[in-house]
C-alpha cells in the first residue's frame, strides 16, 4: 500500500492534496487540529506548536508508515503572521519556527527510518521562500529556511531512494489567504497572477501528486504560481 502522512489536510491546499492521493487509492494520515473531512481518512490530532506534539502520535504513525509500498511525507501546514523585522520578539519567531521548522524536522526524524526506497518527502513552500515582502516576517524566514531543509534533505538521503523537492505556491483560494488579505484587496491580490486568478487548492494537490511519483525532481524548488506578476 502506498502511504501519505500530510500535516494540515484539515483544510485548503492540505484538504485537496489528501482527496488527491485517496483517489489514487493511497492510505491517508493527516496530523492537524481539526479532522480532516474525507472518509476513509486517517486522522491523528495534533497541534504542531506544541514542541511535544510526537510523543503522542509515534505509535500510530509507525502503524501507518510499517509496511508501506512507498511513502510520500508532506509538510503542508504552517503558520502566517502578521509581523516586521523592527518589532518580532524572539518569543513570537521561535513560535512560529515551531510549526513550521521545528515540528517538520520531528516528522522527518521519525519518518525517515520507516521510508522505503521509492518514497518522497515534500515540503509546501511559497513564494515568500525565495523573496520577502514587507510585514510577513517570520513567515518569509521560515520559508527560506524550508527550502534549506529541502536541499539538505537531498544531499544527506543521498542512495536512499527517497526524494524530495519544495513546492511553492502563489495566491491559492484558502482560509489561510482569507485570513491574511482583505476581502476587498482579493481582486488585486488575484490580478497578480499572469492569469488573472486565484489558484485552486486542486490544482496545488496535482502539483504535490506529480512529485511524489517523479523522482526526477529531486531537490529542485517548483514554482507553482501561474507566473505571479512582478511590479
Ligand atoms: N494559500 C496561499 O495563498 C498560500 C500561498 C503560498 C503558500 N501557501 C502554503 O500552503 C500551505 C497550506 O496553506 P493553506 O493556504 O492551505 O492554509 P489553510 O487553508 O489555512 O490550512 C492550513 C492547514 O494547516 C493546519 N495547521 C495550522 N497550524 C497548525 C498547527 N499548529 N498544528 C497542526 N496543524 C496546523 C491547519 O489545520 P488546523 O487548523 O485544523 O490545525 C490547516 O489544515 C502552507 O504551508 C502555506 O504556507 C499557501
Amino acid at each position: 500500500m502506498k502511504t501519505l502522512i500530510i500535516t494540515g489536510a484539515s483544510a485548503g491546499i492540505g484538504l485537496a492534496t489528501a482527496r488527491r492521493f485517496a483517489a489514487s487509492g493511497w492510505a491517508v494520515t493527516n496530523i492537524s487540529r481539526r479532522p480532516c473531512p474525507l472518509e476513509g481518512v486517517n486522522h491523528l490530532r495534533g497541534d504542531l506548536s506544541a514542541p511535544g506534539f510526537l510523543d503522542a502520535l509515534r505509535k500510530p504513525l509507525s502503524v501507518a508508515l510499517q509496511g508501506a509500498d512507498a511513502v510520500a511525507l508532506i509538510h503542508n501546514a504552517s503558520r502566517l503572521l502578521n509581523d516586521s523585522a523592527a518589532d518580532t520578539s524572539s518569543e513570537q519567531l521561535r513560535a512560529v519556527f515551531e510549526v513550521n521548522l521545528v515540528a517538520v524536522n520531528a516528522l522527518n526524524r521519525l519518518a525517515i527510518a520507516w521510508m522505503p526506497s521509492g518514497s518522497a518527502i515534500l515540503y509546501v513552500g511559497s513564494t515568500l521562500a525565495e523573496k520577502a515582502v514587507p510585514n510577513s516576517y517570520s513567515y518569509v524566514v521560515s520559508k527560506h529556511a524550508l527550502v534549506g531543509m529541502m536541499r539538505a534533505t537531498c544531499q544527506d538521503l543521498v542512495g536512499r531512494g527517497i526524494h524530495t523537492a519544495c513546492i511553492c505556491p502563489g495566491f491559492t483560494d484558502t482560509e489561510m489567504l482569507r485570513a491574511h488579505v482583505p476581502a476587498q484587496a482579493m481582486p488585486s491580490v488575484a490580478g497578480m497572477s499572469a492569469y488573472g486568478r486565484l489558484i485552486e487548492p486542486e490544482e496545488i494537490a496535482e502539483t504535490l501528486f506529480w512529485a511524489a511519483v517523479n523522482p526526477v525532481i529531486n531537490g529542485a524548488v517548483l514554482h507553482a504560481n501561474l507566473g505571479q506578476v512582478e511590479r
